[in-house]
């Protein structure tokens, strides 16, 4: 199936307005980089489909490394540029042909993108390829299952579909870093706070925040809106729609058979592929959230 295409230009814009990383946000992820990615000063990250530079940014901030931003849309990336910010590098391409030499990479982020990627197995062995050997690949990207529970998809209903579609399950995620010769090392849910009120939540439906809803039929993008317009004005946000789970799964450059490393068996954050456990999902919910039916759809 054709993966549909994004025209990234008309979210440049709001895009760093309605993703914005909260200092708790910044706080976690910084975290989980440096501890899965191994990031430290002297470290080379690349972000593929970096967009306007969210997490190149906070990277190098962060890590004072050296990072390079790689994206195909020229308006996300004059965004990224504009923030001035000296330590990344910023080049436009795609993740299916980078014009970098081998191996000289220690980690590469690969932060909701993969779901734009025309040739999947293409980017995934470009990535590997120019990881050097024992480098890491980082992706933050839904489950299905993480995807069922965001609030959008009960005002936009066949948005879902098309994300289920588009988005690869992390089963078929992990399949395909196996194939391209990743070993995978770690599958760590994250929950995060997406909106902070029914307010907030308006203003990212009205400005199309997620991609899937430039997807949609301009109808059925006008319906959605209208009912969660008329449904905000007698309801707050509930606190389990404020929030979503996203997986942040790691692979490493390594020898397949290697087993893992003594670190990783004795760290309860790490999932190892060899052990064959599942992919956790999101925590149970403490209620189920407004059941479609709750809406005032008109059918
Ligand atoms: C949802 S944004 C994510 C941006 C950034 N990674 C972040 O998390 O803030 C998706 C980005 O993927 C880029 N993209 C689309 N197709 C791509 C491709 N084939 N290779 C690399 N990036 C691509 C888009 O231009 C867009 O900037």
């Amino acid at each position: 199936m054709p993966i549909p295409q994004v025209d990234y230009a008309g979210f440049a814009e709001t895009f760093d307005k309605t993703r914005s990383l909260a200092e708790a946000k910044q706080i976690l992820w910084r975290r989980l980089f440096e501890k899965h990615l191994g990031l430290n000063a002297a470290s080379r990250l690349l972000d593929v489909g970096c967009g306007t530079g969210r997490f190149s940014t906070l990277i190098a901030q962060q890590f004072k490394c050296a990072v390079v931003g790689i994206d195909p849309s020229a308006s996300m990336l004059a965004k990224a540029k504009a923030k001035c910010y000296n330590g990344v590098e910023w080049t436009i391409g795609r993740a299916e042909a980078m014009p970098f030499a081998d191996g000289v990479f220690d980690a590469c982020l690969a932060s909701q993108v993969i779901h734009h990627f025309q040739d999947q197995r293409r980017a995934f062995a470009e990535m590997y390829r120019v990881l050097a050997w024992e480098g890491r690949l980082g992706i933050r990207h839904s489950s299905h299952a993480q995807l069922e529970t965001i609030l959008d998809y009960r005002f936009f209903p066949s948005a879902l579909q098309i994300d289920l579609e588009r988005l690869p399950d992390i089963g078929v995620l992990k399949d395909l870093m196996h194939t391209c010769g990743f070993r995978l090392v770690t599958e760590h849910v994250v929950c995060q706070q997406l909106f902070e009120s029914a307010d907030d939540y308006l203003a990212k439906l009205r400005s199309k925040y997620a991609s899937v809803l430039s997807l949609i039929s301009k109808e059925e993008y006008q319906k959605g809106l209208n009912e969660a317009e008329a449904y905000f004005e007698t309801q707050q946000l509930h606190k389990d729609d404020k929030y979503a789970c996203i997986t942040f799964l790691v692979g490493a450059k390594t020898d397949d058979q290697a087993p893992p490393s003594q670190q990783e068996i004795n760290d309860p954050d790490v999932f190892s592929i060899t052990s064959n456990r599942t992919t956790a999902n999101c925590p149970s919910r403490s209620h189920k959230p407004h059941p479609r039916s709750s809406f005032p759809r008109s059918g």
